[in-house]
Parts: C-alpha cells; sequence; structure tokens
C-alpha cells in the first residue's frame, strides 16, 4: 500500500565559503561554513507514479517515474531523484521552501541537492545516513555543473565550519561560532564561468598561480589555527591577505572592491573579502556591520547591493517534522523503515 498520508519535511542550511576558493581546486585546503539561511524540502508520496515539484523561485516541473527527464532549473533535484528512482515504490510531490534566493551564492544547488536526497533517503530508510548523502550530493553537484569542490554540500550535510580538501573530501569540524556578515553586490556570475576563467589565466602564467594558490592554501591554515583559538583580529589580517590573492587571481572588481572599502572603514570590521567564485556575489564580513547599513545611496540601491545577516548554522541537514504513519518520532532518530510498509 502507498502511503499518501505521508509527509517528511527536512530543513538544510545554505553555505559560504570562508577561504580558499578556487585554490582548493587545485589541490589546496579550504574553509567553508553553514549559514542559517534554510532551505525546506517536504515530500509527500502518490498512488501514482508522477513527480511533481513546486518551488516559488523555481517554479514547477512534472515527470514521471517511467519517463523520467531531466531539465534545467530543475536539474539539481532532478538527478538527485535520478540517484534513487530505481528503488522508489511511487511518484511523490516535492514542495521546495527557500528562505534565500538562488541568484545569491548561498549554495542552493546543494542545499536542494542534499534536501531532495536526505528526503528520499528517509522515505526509503527511515534514517539519514550522512557519509552516504555527501557522497551522493558532491556526485549529483559534478553532475549538474561538472564541477565543484563539495564544501557547499558538506557544509549543508554537517553544519558548521569546516576544514576540507577536494581531492579527498576529508574534513573536520573546527568550530561553530564566527561573526560574518554577508553583502550582496546586486549580481552574480556563474560559478562554472568563473573558475573556467581563472582556469585560462593560470595556463598563461602557471608558476606565478601555483604560487598564489600556495599562498592561498597557507591563508586556510593558519586561519584554520586563528579560528580555533578564537583569535579574530589575526583572522581579519588573514581575510584581508586573501582577500589580495583574491585581486591577483582576476575575480575582483569595482563593486565587489566598493563594498570591501566601505567596510574597511567600520570600526568593528575586522576583514573583508569576497566569498566564493566572485565576479558578483557576496562579500563576507568578519566583524559587524551597522543594520541597514548597505546599500549607501541611491545608486548602491539600484544597482542591488543587499545586506544578508547570518550566523554560522551548527547544525547541517535535519528532519523537521514528524511523519504521518502512525510512529512518533525523536528527530532523525532512526525508525520503522517506510520501505516496511510499502509495495
Ligand atoms: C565557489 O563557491 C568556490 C570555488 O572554489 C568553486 C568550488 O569550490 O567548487 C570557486
Amino acid at each position: 500500500m502507498i502511503q499518501s498520508d505521508l509527509s517528511i519535511t527536512i530543513k538544510v542550511p545554505g553555505s559560504s565559503m570562508l577561504l580558499g576558493e578556487h585554490a582548493v581546486l587545485y589541490g589546496y585546503p579550504a574553509l567553508v561554513c553553514a549559514v542559517n539561511q534554510y532551505m525546506t524540502v517536504t515530500l509527500h508520496p502518490r498512488k501514482d507514479r508522477n513527480i511533481h515539484i513546486f518551488s516559488k523561485t523555481l517554479g514547477s516541473y512534472q515527470t514521471n517515474l517511467d519517463h523520467f527527464s531531466i531539465e534545467q532549473p530543475f536539474d539539481f533535484i532532478l538527478y538527485a531523484i535520478e540517484h534513487w528512482k530505481e528503488q522508489l515504490p511511487s511518484g511523490f510531490d516535492l514542495t521546495i521552501v527557500s528562505e534565500f534566493s538562488h541568484k545569491i551564492g548561498l549554495g542552493s544547488s546543494a542545499a536542494v541537492a542534499i534536501g531532495t536526497l536526505a528526503a528520499l533517503q528517509y522515505w526509503l530508510t527511515g534514517t539519514l545516513e550522512y557519509s552516504a548523502l555527501q557522497q551522493i550530493g558532491i556526485e549529483v553537484i559534478r553532475k549538474g555543473q561538472g564541477l565543484g569542490s563539495g564544501g557547499d554540500v558538506l557544509a549543508s550535510v554537517y553544519g558548521g565550519i569546516l576544514y576540507y580538501r577536494s581531492d579527498s573530501l576529508k574534513f573536520e569540524k573546527i568550530s561553530s561560532a564566527l561573526p560574518i556578515h554577508l553583502v550582496y553586490a546586486g549580481y552574480k556570475t556563474s560559478t562554472v564561468e568563473v573558475v573556467r576563467l581563472v582556469q585560462k589565466i593560470a595556463q598563461t602564467y602557471p608558476k606565478i598561480f601555483s604560487k598564489l594558490f600556495l599562498a592561498m592554501g597557507q591563508c586556510v591554515e593558519d586561519a584554520k589555527t586563528l579560528i580555533q583559538q578564537e583569535r579574530l583580529e589575526e583572522l581579519g589580517k588573514v581575510f584581508n591577505i586573501h582577500q589580495s590573492l583574491q585581486d591577483a587571481i582576476g575575480v575582483n572588481d569595482q563593486y565587489m572592491q566598493a563594498i570591501i572599502n566601505e567596510c574597511c572603514r567600520l570600526p568593528d570590521v575586522l576583514g573583508a573579502k569576497i566569498s566564493g567564485a566572485g565576479l558578483g556575489d557576496c562579500v563576507l564580513i568578519l566583524g559587524k556591520v551597522p543594520k541597514n547599513y548597505f546599500p549607501r545611496g541611491k545608486q548602491q540601491r539600484g544597482q542591488g547591493f543587499r545586506q544578508i545577516p547570518v550566523s554560522v548554522a551548527t547544525t547541517g541537514v535535519r528532519v523537521v517534522e514528524t511523519p504521518r504513519w502512525g510512529v512518533s518520532l525523536a528527530r532523525g532518530a532512526p525508525h520503522s523503515p517506510a520501505g516496511a510498509s510499502l509495495g
């Protein structure tokens, strides 16, 4: 029997890169953190084999388990579904509600992929298995965009501040607190586009870029220690040095620099740098920015500058609603698998 009255709701944090962008794709470590901007994914099984996806920001999409098709902008969701497709007992409705826009670099692709994978995994097995979510999540991201260090996936799965390496996918949770703030520049260049651009310049100047990436990796190592020892003033200086390196590899522009300059004038700001691939998106600030400080004036308002107050999300993906199958569950605790009464 299909449990069409079943409902599973998963909550996933978005993420932000702290340090090590680009260099992480060349074998160096990076720091990423989960942020308290969430995506919620709710799954209801259906009696038929149809899959209906509803999202306020992406729109809606319909497909079927027997004639499954993958289309943008639903590709990350659909690659996640494709992974479990053969084991699903029926179709389902999937509703996605996000506190943040997919146009802002808060790791929305990873968050939606992990939310979908977690909902399906919980439906099928009655538990969340984090290392499987991590591994399949990274496969989904790499299928969808052709590349990715996996930091956004790790942050969405585990929460907190993570030191990680892309090649081995080994990671360490080093802390769960840091006074950070984001300012969005009103536009974003796609990560893949910026990564390819940096790759191209790196191929032209291989000796210089190998030193720049090495220096970025050293910033990450030093920052890791400074975060663990809560030496925030020194950490701010490392942020600024890393920003100079991001400038050198060609991912800064006048709008990002304008935000950085404004921030560095503020008394409670310890450091500021681009977060993510660059050429738009967010500046990450260590310290405090007064409420509603950005946009500064008409031009920045017109450009779409926007403050995004965030804090580190200490936990990663989790089940937030008790499934309606008559068993009262502790959050995230294993229980009688849905699969046992399906079919
Ligand atoms: C993008 O947020 C950070 C990059 O290093 C790409 C990645 O880590 O996947 C540019």
